[in-house]
């Protein structure tokens, strides 16, 4: 069955439509330092508001585990959306609730209201089918229609994505849509040369995305804290850098996958290893395979892929028809470790084909070191859920609206 979209459900003029965005943008100390999240939901909620629907906004932000926490409150985001939209929104601080309803049911036509933060309810998250359809129940109350756009949490099977949408008429908004377009040109015959890179720290996050992408691609580039686990299942030293131990017998397995099956999986060749995991620490660059060689032996920490890795793989990168990237190549965060991820984004820029940015990390990413979206193929509103498309794995969210 084809995904459901917005136009199966008719005209919404002047009815209730609950919107489940994924407005989990990264706040620092109260302000949102990427509001990418924000501005990919506004073309739903535009189209909704011209067309006269009273929209009800739903998200999650954070884990808050349950419990209410201000410091994942909503309220920052419902005034960027309003600052975004160029029009006033409402913000009702309790999720569910008396007060909810009757904000909710005095919306007129074309007026918006966010509710706050679905996990401060611990339904929403539960494992228990039950406890997460008695919530949906209380959400589904507030509408009359249903619409799935927040394409970042299709992955997870919670309330207010897989419930919910069974209750309402409902259907996937254009954010969806618009990256089902893509990520199905990256599982579909993609254009050749294929490339993925894989950054970002757990192995263990990317063991399906791996195993399933080996056969499918050209290059398998990995950098990233979850490099390290590469070089120590080659035998190298690594110092104190991330390493997961339980995972080296699996990637040794990887190792001997690709050869066998003539995949180039490429591993850095020289890294940045720092004193200490501080901004500011003293460090060296050095061959992959001689970690423990600096000054600081046996304590010191890679932090960074080196420049001629990243020259390696910006190569391979610009000279690919179609790439996708996961996970940065090395604590971005901190200027001294940032080079080696702005080089590969900055190839990413040149790719002549399609060249995607999967994910809430590397999206945020590529927009600190200060690329612009439109110099990207495309920038995904999804990290996990992205990965787990390319996985081949069935999404919930995505199951419930007929995909
Ligand atoms: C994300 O940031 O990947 C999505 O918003 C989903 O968040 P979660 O991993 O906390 O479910």
């Amino acid at each position: 069955m084809p995904l459901r979209t917005l136009e199966s459900l008719g005209s919404l003029a002047g009815k209730r439509v609950i919107v489940r965005c994924d407005l989990n943008v990264p706040l620092k100390d109260g302000a949102i330092t990427d509001d990418g999240r924000v501005r990919a939901s506004l073309g739903t909620l535009d189209t909704l508001i011209n067309e006269g629907a009273r929209v009800i906004v739903i998200s999650h932000l954070g884990r808050p585990d349950g419990e209410v926490k201000p410091e994942y409150s909503l309220a920052p985001v419902a005034q960027r959306l309003g600052e975004l939209l160029g029009t006033s929104v409402g913000f009702a601080p309790e999720t569910v609730g008396d007060e909810t309803a009757s904000a909710v049911h005095s919306l007129e036509d074309g007026q918006i209201i966010v509710l706050e933060n679905l996990r401060f309810q611990a339904a929403e998250t539960s494992k228990s089918d039950a406890e997460r359809k008695a919530f949906a129940e209380q959400l589904a109350a507030l509408g009359e229609a249903f619409v799935s756009d927040g394409f970042g949490v299709v992955h997870r099977k919670q309330a207010s994505v897989y419930d919910l949408p069974r209750l309402l008429p409902s259907a996937a908004g254009s954010l969806i849509t618009a990256e089902l377009d893509v990520l199905e040109r990256l599982t579909e015959k993609p254009e050749r040369p294929y490339t993925v890179v894989l950054g970002g720290s757990k192995v263990s996050d990317k063991l399906g995305v791996i195993e399933h992408l080996l056969p499918r691609v050209d290059n398998l580039l990995i950098g990233g804290g979850m490099l390290f686990t590469f070089l120590a299942a080659q035998g190298h030293q690594v110092g104190k850098s991330l390493l997961e131990s339980d995972q080296l017998e699996r990637v040794r397995g990887y190792l001997r996958d690709a050869e066998s099956r003539g995949i180039r999986l490429v591993l850095p060749t020289d890294v940045v290893v720092a004193e200490s995991f501080s901004a500011d620490a003293e460090h060296e660059t050095v061959e992959a395979s001689a970690i423990e060689s600096t000054s600081f032996g046996a304590s010191g920490i890679g932090l960074d892929i080196g420049p001629d890795t990243a020259k390696t793989f910006a190569d391979i990168i610009a000279s690919s028809k179609t790439v996708f990237w996961n996970g940065p190549m090395g604590v971005f965060e901190f200027d001294a470790f940032a080079a080696g991820t702005r080089v590969v984004a900055d190839a990413l820029t040149r790719v002549d084909g399609l060249g995607v940015v999967g994910g809430g990390d590397s999206a945020s990413a590529v927009r600190a070191l200060g690329f612009r979206d439109d110099q990207f193929g495309h920038i995904s509103t999804g990290g996990g859920a992205s990965l787990e498309f390319l996985e081949g794995k069935k999404l919930p969210g995505l199951e419930v609206l007929g995909w």
